[in-house]
């Protein structure tokens, strides 16, 4: 079994990077094998809309990474989808490697039936986040994913996905923001992914139970 995260951000291994990290840490205790895919690592150019994709399964584009990326999205049952909040949307690059999926559900779902999850996070306190979390719940609804969220089944209901914040509190001394340091003090993100990370790994192993009986 095989969990991927894809990570928006054009910042490598910062905030939302932390947090795809918390939740394939926790899938990984099920001994589910886990990679971060950093999408700045790779070369993805934009869609350029010949519409090749309506008549194959196939992406026009060959002289790029998303091909690489294809198949590592192929071979995974879970998906875990992260991107922080860029003026109330996913990140540039984010919504690059959406548009150039197309060709995996227009002839054919290609990835139906795996398990999908989002993480987002942002530096104000409603800064956006349950938008970039319905942008990128849709786009894995779209594909044919089971969304699992962060609700821990036992109490209390969170979000969709986890959600995070880097705002502290506001400043006395020049009525301006304090930040926290990193997403690593919001202890409430931290419980998110956990729970994302455990739900997750219990709707996998479900799944291969069931496949196998
Ligand atoms: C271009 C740009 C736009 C942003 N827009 C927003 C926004 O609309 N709302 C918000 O709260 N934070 C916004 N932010 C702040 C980021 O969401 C925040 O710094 C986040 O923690 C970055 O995640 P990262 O560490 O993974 O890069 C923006 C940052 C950038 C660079």
């Amino acid at each position: 079994m095989r969990v991927i995260a894809i990570n928006g951000s054009h910042r490598k291994g910062k905030n939302t990077a932390i947090m795809l990290q918390w939740v394939l840490e926790e899938v990984a205790t099920a001994n589910i094998e886990t990679e971060l895919i950093e999408l700045t690592d790779y070369k993805i150019t934009s869609c350029k809309a010949c519409n090749f994709c309506l008549r194959e399964t196939d992406c026009n584009i060959k002289n790029d990474d998303m091909m690489a990326i294809a198949e590592k999205m192929f071979k995974a049952d879970g998906i875990v989808l992260g991107s922080p909040v860029y003026f109330t949307n996913v990140t540039g690059l984010m919504k690059i490697f959406i548009d150039r999926t197309r060709w995996m559900h227009m002839c054919r779902n290609m990835l139906r039936d795996k398990i999908g999850a989002v993480v987002t996070n942002a530096g104000l306190r409603n800064g956006g986040q349950e938008i970039v979390l319905n942008i990128l719940t849709r786009f894995l609804m779209a594909h044919g994913l089971h969304i699992v969220d962060s609700r821990n089944p036992n109490k209390g209901i969170y979000n969709i996905g986890a959600t995070g914040t880097v705002f502290q509190g506001l400043s006395q001394e020049n009525n301006g923001i304090n930040w926290k340091k990193s997403i690593r003090e919001d202890n409430l993100a931290f419980k998110e992914c956990k729970e994302l990370g455990r739900n997750l790994t219990r709707e996998i192993t479900l799944r291969k139970i069931s496949s196998n009986s």
